[in-house]
Order: C-alpha cells, then structure tokens, then sequence
C-alpha cells in the first residue's frame, strides 16, 4: 500500500525534523515492507528532507514540476531535472488545486511525459467537482482525464493514480464506500496494471471506512500527514 503525504504550501525548514518520529516508527514496523511511505514537501523543503530520509526506505516526491525537460526563462518554474537533482523520486502532477489555476489536460500530458522521461516517477490526479458530480459527470470526467493526460505515454505501468474527488479535499467528507468502490473499479478497467490510491480528508477516524473498500491500493494524504502522529495512526490502522 501507498501512503503519500501532500504537504501542499506548508512546512518551514524545522518542520523536517517532525520525520524524527515517522522514521523511528516505521524501523521498528513489522509490517514496513508492505507500507510504501512517500512525502512531497514544498519544493523548499525536498533536499532537506531528501537528506534527513537518506538511508531510510521512505521517498520524497515534489508537488508539481514544469513541463520543459532542460532549464529556460520561465520564472518561478522548476523543472524534473531539478527535482532530482535535489533528490525527488516521484511528482504529483494534476493535484486539482494546479488544476484549478488553469492546468488543461493537454499541459498535465505534457507533464508527465517530461517527467517520464527525466526519470521521475508520476503521482496522478484525477477527480469530478461537486458540480460535475451532480450533474452525473464523473465518469465522463475521469475518461476524459485519463485520456487526455495520459495521451501517447507508452509506458504506463509505473503511473501511479491518486482519485481525488474535488469536493472531498480538505472538507472532511469522504465518498460512500460503495460510489468509491464504484469509481476505483471504473478507473481500474480502464488502467489495469496500475496503482489506484485515493485522496480526499484521509484521516485516524476514517481509515477504518476506507480500508474496508478492499480494491484501494494506498492513499494521498494532505492535511493528516502534515501532524507524523496522525499519519502514522493511519499506517498503523491499515495494517490492523
Ligand atoms: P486532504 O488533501 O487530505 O487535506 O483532503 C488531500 C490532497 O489534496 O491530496
């Protein structure tokens, strides 16, 4: 299973030291070898925290990288080849809250076969608005997103689907199990041999919820995985 922490715009440089209790937890897990521990900090925070997880089995990802492959004027902008070199191994790429400032499927493709190939590994997002939902919408949004981002990528086995439903981020609601079942069974028959985690106010108190939707392949996780006590609570359940 997939545990990936969304650190989204928070985090100062002593907020690495917060990994102290996730590292000493996860040595002594029995279970460590099921549990595959990602964390995508601000891109301020990757190379400290690439270094503090150095000889740990837990990854750093970044939350969104350019579509160019080589350095340019594009101010503000980092590519893959500088999220490696600072130590990334995965990129979130189609988080909504990009989505939302203008990211068109058509850029979000670019993307990721930049990404793919510069050698990082792709977390991506897809996921209806509430207004979409309403209007029935969701899977015809999910083909579309599927499609488009996924358009001419060869290789698309190491992708790594995250199903975030836009009306669940950070509201503290979750899909009813069976609509969730629903959408990851649908996202599964068009993707076959890929991962499809979850996201959306993954929490303590409803992972129980969660893991009993017995066709999840991990999470993603925003607000929890920003406190170690409650990620690791949430790690700890699903292995129960
Ligand atoms: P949340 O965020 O867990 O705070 O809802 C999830 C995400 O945006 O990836």
């Amino acid at each position: 299973m997939y545990f990936i922490a969304n650190w989204k715009m928070f985090g100062g440089i002593n907020s690495v030291n917060s990994l102290d209790k996730v590292i000493k937890f996860i040595k002594s897990f029995k279970k460590k070898k099921l549990a595959k521990i990602i964390y995508c900090p601000p891109h301020t925070l990757i190379d400290s925290m690439s270094k503090k997880l150095k000889n740990t089995n837990i990854s750093v990802g970044s939350q969104n990288c350019h579509e160019h492959e080589s350095y340019g004027p594009f101010t503000g902008s980092v590519n893959c080849k500088m999220l490696k070199n600072v130590g990334a191994k995965y990129v979130i790429i189609g988080h909504s809250e990009v989505r939302q400032s203008g990211e068109s499927n058509k850029l979000i493709n670019q993307k990721i076969q930049t990404a793919i190939k510069s050698g990082l590994k792709v977390i991506f997002c897809v996921g209806e608005t509430i207004h979409q939902r309403k209007k029935k919408l969701t899977k015809k949004i999910l083909s579309t997103q599927i499609k488009v981002g996924l358009n001419k990528i060869k290789n698309k086995k190491g992708i790594i689907v995250a199903y975030e439903p836009v009306w669940s981020i950070g509201t503290g609601i979750i899909p009813k199990p069976l609509d969730l079942l629903n959408t990851i069974n649908f996202i599964k028959k068009r993707l076959k041999n890929n991962k499809i985690l979850y996201g959306g106010s993954v929490n303590p108190k409803n992972i129980n919820q969660l893991n009993s939707i017995n066709n999840l392949d991990g999470y993603l996780i925003g607000g929890a995985s920003q406190v170690s006590k409650k990620f690791i609570d949430i790690i700890k359940k699903t292995y129960n």
